[in-house]
């Protein structure tokens, strides 16, 4: 009953700005995406990580990894990914092989998400729950809005209470046969999910959360890679 790691990483990362793919870009001198691979191979408990590259970066994340020092009970393998993330998941779902029973769905963009977090969640999963996802509270008051015409102030439809809101991360864990079902079944083509659990949801099957972590943030825009270098810094000190 073996637990792995499949790392969507095929992002192009448009809203940090133009340069490599985003899990490519560096983080104290090492690409993102070593991080996030390092961080899955710190739980004791996942002993392969399947990368989701790039389609043009196959071979040259191979090489990356075969660079960086790996745990030596982690196996890796790297898949090319797709044009969305449901796509790249569901290509490294289909690589795992059979004898996984437990599955981490993270993303390369939070390659600082601390091993107490990661096993948290596949302990959950291991006691039962057939899909786990870490997440935090909001600080923000949300609105939900009608978009309307570009340039134009968008009326507010609802206010939900924020006390019940929370915002999710990843390393999301799921029992191995229900995330498959879920990618199976959520076509690719329709309003799809922007993450895992939103697939096992769209199942009706149960999803629970755990505690996230403020070190799982992902990094989206230009502040958070600033923010991701303070945190490494502060590590390192
Ligand atoms: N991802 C992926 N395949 C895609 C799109 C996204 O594997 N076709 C991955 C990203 O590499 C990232 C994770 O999904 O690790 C979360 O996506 P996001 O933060 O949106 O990253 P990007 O899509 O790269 O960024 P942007 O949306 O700004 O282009
Ligand atoms: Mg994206």
């Amino acid at each position: 009953h073996r637990t792995a790691a499949v790392i969507p990483a095929a992002g192009r990362g448009i809203r940090l700005g133009p340069g490599a793919p985003k899990a490519l870009r560096t983080l104290g001198g090492t690409p993102m995406l070593v991080h996030a691979v390092r961080a899955m191979a710190a739980s004791r408990a996942v002993s392969l990580v399947v990368v989701v590259a790039p389609p043009e970066d196959t071979a040259a994340v191979k090489l990356l990894l075969g660079e960086h020092s790996l745990p030596v009970r982690t196996d890796y393998l790297v898949v090319p990914g797709g044009e969305t993330r449901q796509e790249s998941v569901r290509r490294g779902v289909e690589a795992l092989p059979e004898d996984i029973a437990t599955v981490l769905v993270h993303d390369a963009a939070r390659p600082l998400v601390p091993v107490d977090t990661v096993d948290a969640v596949v302990d959950a999963v291991r006691a039962g729950a057939p899909a786990v996802v870490p997440a935090l509270p909001l600080a923000d008051t949300v609105k939900e809005v009608e978009p309307g015409a570009k340039d134009q102030p968008e009326p507010v439809v609802a206010t939900p209470e924020r006390a019940r809101l929370r915002a999710v991360q990843t390393p999301q864990g799921f029992d191995r046969d229900t995330l498959v079902r879920a990618h199976l079944t959520v076509p690719l083509a329709g309003q799809g999910a922007t993450d895992d659990a939103g697939l096992v949801e769209q199942l009706g099957e149960p999803v629970v959360v755990v505690p996230g972590h403020e070190e799982a943030f992902k990094v989206t825009r230009p502040l958070d890679l600033l923010l991701a270098e303070a945190v490494l810094a502060r590590r390192r000190a």
